[in-house]
């Protein structure tokens, strides 16, 4: 599990573990517990203190942390902004498409040789329909498909760009949730975004425009929400991996050996 924005820890009774990667250390010490039957690792996108800004997050070293403490499966819950007005604060979207409108991140491990992976589809089907279930099951209408729009930030979107992404089939927009898929399906696992709506973006009609306070103010407000559905999910989720995420590297010669 990576937390975003207001979820800065989830487990009880966790160990911690401090990481190392060919890409520096994650954004902070990555915990570890049992819940239920299963094996969950928790770490805060941003750091438990927030000091990694979106742009700044080190993207590459998180997913491989994970990766090497045996990490599979990736829920990624994040805070977005609603591009249409009947997606309020506190709507839940599970995104099946992204729009990268980032510049300047790391967004591969293959610098060198031919790794060309497929992103077609770029979050795991089954993690999707886990989401779909255990938000049924608690009675929250999430949103079940929707194209996130990633941008570099740190600022929000203009009044324009918003409309623009809008325009284009954007249904949320955010600025952490690229390259962060794209490393995961670079290292073949499974990688599920949960988009809770935080505020409307500045094009959609009648708002105002989004402030840091709103943001950070509806997600603290939706967190009990959040982490019921997030305790759900990890129960649901199956161990067998019945989707395509874990042979995305297949018939692929890799320049170095996963972690
Ligand atoms: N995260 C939460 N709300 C956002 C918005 N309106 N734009 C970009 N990222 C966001």
């Amino acid at each position: 599990m990576i937390g975003g924005s207001g979820l800065y820890a989830l487990l009880e009774g966790a160990t911690e573990f401090t990481v190392d990667t060919p890409y520096g250390p994650p954004s902070d010490p990555i915990t570890i517990a049992e819940v239920g039957d299963r094996t969950v690792a928790f770490l805060p996108r941003h750091g438990r203190d927030h000091r990694y800004p979106p742009h700044r997050i080190p993207y590459r070293a998180n997913l491989w942390a994970l990766r090497s403490l045996g990490v599979r499966q990736v829920l990624a819950p994040c805070a977005v902004g609603g591009l249409r007005p009947e997606l309020g604060p506190g709507t839940f979207v599970i995104p099946d498409q992204l729009v990268d409108r980032t510049s300047g991140r790391a967004q591969t491990y293959y610098d060198q040789g031919a790794v060309h992976i497929s992103f077609a589809d770029p979050y795991c089907p089954v993690g999707r329909e886990t989401v779909r279930g255990a938000a049924e099951r608690h009675e929250i209408a999430a949103v079940p498909t929707g194209t996130m729009v990633v941008v570099e930030g740190p600022r929000f979107s203009t009044r324009a760009e918003s409309r623009w992404f809008t325009a284009i089939g954007g249904t949320v927009v955010n600025m952490t949730g690229h390259p962060e898929a794209v490393l995961a399906r670079e290292l073949a696992l499974c990688y599920t975004a949960i988009a809770l709506v935080t505020d409307l973006d500045a094009g959609v009609e009648g708002d105002h425009g989004v402030t840091q306070e709103e943001v950070f103010r509806v997600f603290r407000e939706n967190t009990a929400r959040l982490r019921g559905l997030l305790m759900d999910v990890i129960a649901a989720l199956p161990t067998d991996r019945a989707c395509p995420c874990g042979a995305a590297l297949d018939g692929i010669e890799l320049p170095f050996a996963l972690p």
